[in-house]
């Protein structure tokens, strides 16, 4: 039975041309500094593109969510963070993708945007005026949340 199950979980994570079609999952960060939070504008895809998102991506195999967030912040804005506590709510993504959320500190460098159009920091008053259609779906609902901890910052 042991050896059925082994079996059938192993076909059920390969697709039929060999893929693997386990859930894969993405970190983001909540960089909090001076009271305000950091978000990234994204270049692409088109549908998303221009609208400020977490910054972060997807977790490689063999890295924790921290390891993979630390990697992320470098390549993405050239800074190295420290990783804290999880925020909100994981948000199932298309294409079997769990997206996850995390506050962050800096601990060196200034954020650039070398992947995305701009980075801006935000204060709860301006993450609160913020228009959600200029929010990527998937981190509209942490908006509240990161206003929260924002206030107590
Ligand atoms: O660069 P990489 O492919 O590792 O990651 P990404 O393209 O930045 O993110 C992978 C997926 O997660 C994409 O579908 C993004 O739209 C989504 N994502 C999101 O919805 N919200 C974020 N804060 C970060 C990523």
């Amino acid at each position: 039975f042991v050896t059925m199950s082994w079996m059938i979980a192993t076909k059920a994570a390969r697709g039929a041309d060999g893929t693997d079609d386990r859930p894969k999952d993405v970190v983001a960060a909540a960089i909090v500094d001076d009271g305000r939070v950091l978000l990234a504008q994204r270049a692409h895809p088109a549908e998303l593109a221009g609208k400020w998102e977490l910054p972060g991506g997807r977790v490689e195999s063999g890295e924790t969510h921290a390891q993979a967030l630390s990697r992320e912040i470098r390549e993405e804005l050239g800074a190295e963070i420290e990783v804290g506590a999880r925020i909100g709510a994981q948000v199932m993504l298309p294409n079997r993708l769990v997206l996850h959320a995390y506050r962050a500190r800096l601990r060196s460098g200034t954020p650039a945007a070398l992947e995305h159009l701009d980075v801006q920091w935000f204060s709860a008053d301006e993450l609160r005026l913020l228009d959600l259609d200029d929010v990527v779906p998937a981190d509209r609902d942490w908006i509240p949340e990161l206003c929260a901890i924002l206030d107590d910052a």
